[in-house]
């Protein structure tokens, strides 16, 4: 098999938060894609580091008062302890706040001008004369110009989805000094996505991007490619830009230059790698990207074009993945189902997660789901109740009967022949990051072994003296079986394989998990005693993640600022994410259908009115206290102009019950009523179950 060159990356986490469970999902799927990359004995790098640059993250140093870099230098910290204890095997954890960054960026943008492909013009944009700063979209808010919706972000509605410009709004004002925003002009930088139609049309029609996101890119493609700007006005954390006054790059400019600049310190320290034979245009090296759905449009569209326009390699292809929901539902700080990689580790071994987001994911984009009961139920069924127990069964007869050594000879050769047989068929489907497949085979292999043991019954044969031998025959081949499935699983479970690589004392160099080394069987070969590698999971511990969970929220709705926190996470996440002046990423983009799952997945339930009231100061809004059975719940509504409170009380209606509590500007809002219809049709019109309907009662 020809030795391939593999660079490997997975998104650059924003500096600015702390490491949950969603961002574990593609951390995952990325390490497992390396660790089988190497266990096939290609040239494998992980290169990786944090995305450290941008507004929030500035603002967010400012309000703890520390600067930016000693903020992104706890967090590189924080990020890298967490990702070291789940077993991620990284080459290189770098920062986009380096000097081989800055340099980097310095000579893209320096090839860009040189070849033309950057235009400047002037702008107008909010602008916060208190603050003294110009207004990311997600730091205005309003209310929606099309629903009338209170306290708005500046891009969009989450009431009736409705996109639009921060100008329009209706009586803006900045979240960061509660002024009404005024509107200034600055010049800004564009990169001009229109030279590079036709490159980006080959690469659209490469291999180089799964369906579901060609189809996406077909679609933006048709809306005609935007210039795309690059700059922004001091006060910014990141690089200014050269020969410019308090102008700087965009943090989406330099974070995936980030990816370079890792693998260019990866290389000073790694003297027998070339940077230019990776990163050149003519590179015969592989370079593959593991990147969520949110972020495919700076992936798939303005990093090739800016590789490609600055005379770089472009990458061998982009593997995006769906978004982690727990339970079903989106993650919710307040029922602790946004659990922080950290809590997780508290509780429970990193390897049940990795094995269960791998029997979860397939190549494509659909969302993944941890139920936590099932979770449980499938790790210690499938890992403790099959594959170690395989071990387990076995070691004891070689021990007691053989001194520990494992027989001369496989009884049935033709078993440990057909299981190898399945080695082609797994290292495909691992290739595709189809690894639920993968995993179902192996698991498959592992019914057949433990039903080879049962049939066979050492236990029984090893209770009399002339059959001892072949008692030891059987648990020879029964271990050399479980060496097969946990080699295969390495990628997946990496610490349990090399307990069980320990306990075949087989070296735990890496080239013991090459798959290349299983065609030759385990026979004369001493082994340790056998010590639980697994432990079975317990309901306590998925309790004590919630109750943890839960816990964190407090915490970080306690004392604001901090940088652990649950808020963090999720505030930072809409500062930067969506470029300003490109069309929706995918997670916006209204879909024609959903599935019966993603509507499963809204809570709706009967809810009784239990007392309503105006608020004072607000034009739209009633403040609804509801019953929920065995809850209640406080919820803004906007149906002031249609109902007086009076006509409110006692009346039953339906209600959204697991949408994440909102803080709006009177309270928090923990769900959301259903009503048809607008002011200026006649409504809203509140949704009434028939009487006899019991609140709390479910609708589906
Ligand atoms: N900093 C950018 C990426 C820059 S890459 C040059 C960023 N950071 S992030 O911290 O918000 O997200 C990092 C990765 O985690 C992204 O690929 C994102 O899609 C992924 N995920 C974050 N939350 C997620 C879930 N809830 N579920 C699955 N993946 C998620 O974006
Ligand atoms: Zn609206």
């Amino acid at each position: 098999m020809k030795q391939r060159r593999i660079l490997i990356t997975a998104a650059l986490p924003y500096a600015n938060g702390p490491i949950h469970l969603g961002h574990m999902v593609e951390y995952i799927q990325t390490d497992i894609w390396a660790r089988f990359q190497r266990a096939r004995g290609h040239e494998a790098y992980f290169i990786w580091a944090d995305d450290t640059h941008g507004t929030p993250i500035m603002l967010h140093a400012r309000k703890r008062g520390i600067s930016p870099d000693q903020l992104i230098a706890e967090m590189a910290e924080e990020h890298q302890r967490d990702f070291r204890d789940f077993g991620l095997s990284y080459d290189h954890f770098g920062s986009t706040n380096s000097p081989s960054n800055r340099e980097l960026v310095h000579g893209i943008w320096a090839r860009l001008q040189a070849q033309g492909h950057i235009e400047s013009h002037t702008i107008e944009q909010c602008y916060d004369a208190e603050r003294k700063m110009f207004l990311p979209d997600r730091f205005i808010r309003g209310t929606c110009p099309k629903c009338g919706a209170e306290d708005q972000y500046g891009d969009s509605c989450e009431v009736c989805g409705a996109t639009y410009e921060p100008t329009d709004l209706i009586n803006p004002v900045s979240t960061l000094s509660g002024s009404a925003p005024e509107l200034r002009q600055s010049e800004h930088f564009f990169v001009r996505l229109a030279d590079f139609t036709d490159m980006l049309q080959d690469w659209m029609r490469s291999p180089a991007l799964q369906d579901e996101v060609r189809n996406k890119l077909q679609e933006w493609f048709g809306d005609g490619l935007r210039s795309w700007d690059v700059s922004r006005d001091a006060p910014y954390f990141g690089f200014e830009i050269p020969g410019q006054k308090d102008k700087f790059f965009y943090v989406w400019l330099d974070a995936p230059v980030g990816y370079m600049a890792s693998f260019a310190d990866f290389c000073a320290s790694h003297p027998q790698l070339d940077f230019a034979e990776w990163w050149g245009p003519d590179s015969d090296t592989e370079l593959y990207h593991f990147v969520g759905k949110d972020i495919i449009y700076f992936h798939a569209l303005f990093w090739p074009a800016v590789l490609h326009g600055s005379g770089y390699r472009i990458p061998t292809a982009v593997f995006a993945h769906g978004f982690l929901t727990v339970n079903g539902a989106k993650m919710s700080k307040s029922r602790g189902t946004f659990i922080m990689a950290r809590t997780y580790l508290d509780h429970l071994h990193p390897d049940y997660l990795r094995y269960y987001f791998a029997a979860r994911l397939g190549s494509g984009l659909g969302d993944i789901d941890l139920q936590l009961d099932d979770f449980r139920q499938r790790v210690n069924a499938d890992l403790v109740g099959k594959l170690i127990n395989i071990a387990s069964r076995c070691a004891g007869f070689i021990h007691k009967l053989n001194a520990g050594q494992l027989g001369p000879v496989l009884p049935d050769a033709d078993l440990y022949q057909t299981f190898l047989e399945q080695q082609n068929a797994i290292a495909t489907d691992y290739e595709q990051r189809n690894y639920q497949a993968a995993v179902r085979r192996i698991m498959a292999l592992a019914d057949q072994a433990n039903q080879y043991l049962a049939e066979q019954a050492p236990w029984k044969l090893a209770k009399q003296p002339d059959q001892q031998a072949q008692a030891i025959a059987i648990c020879t081949q029964g271990l050399n079986l479980f060496r097969l499935l946990i080699t295969w699983l390495a990628p997946v479970l990496p610490d349990t394989a090399t307990r069980a690589l320990q306990f075949l004392q087989l070296d735990d160099t890496p080239q013991a998990l090459l798959w290349s080394r299983l065609h030759e069987p385990l026979l004369e070969h001493a082994i340790n005693p056998y010590q639980a590698l697994l432990q079975r999971i317990d309901e306590q511990q998925i309790a004590a993640i919630i109750e943890d969970s839960k816990a964190t929220l407090e915490a970080s709705s306690n004392a604001a600022g901090t940088s652990t926190t649950a808020a963090a996470a999720e505030q930072k996440k809409t500062a930067q994410k969506k470029p300003e002046n490109a069309p929706d990423s995918m997670q916006h983009q209204p879909t024609d259908t959903i599935s019966i799952d993603q509507f499963l997945a809204v809570e709706l339930r009967v809810a009784r009115i239990v007392s309503a009231e105006q608020v004072p100061g607000a034009d739209k809004l009633l403040r609804l206290q509801l019953d929920l059975g065995n809850a209640q719940r406080q919820v803004f509504a906007g149906i002031k102009s249609a109902y007086t409170p009076e006509q409110l009380q006692n009346r039953l209606t339906v209600v959204v019950a697991n949408l994440a509590p909102r803080k709006m500007r009177f309270g928090i809002s923990e769900g959301m009523i259903l009503a048809a219809g607008e002011a200026d049709d006649g409504g809203p019109f509140l949704l009434s179950p028939d009487s006899g309907a019991q609140p709390g009662q479910r609708i589906r």
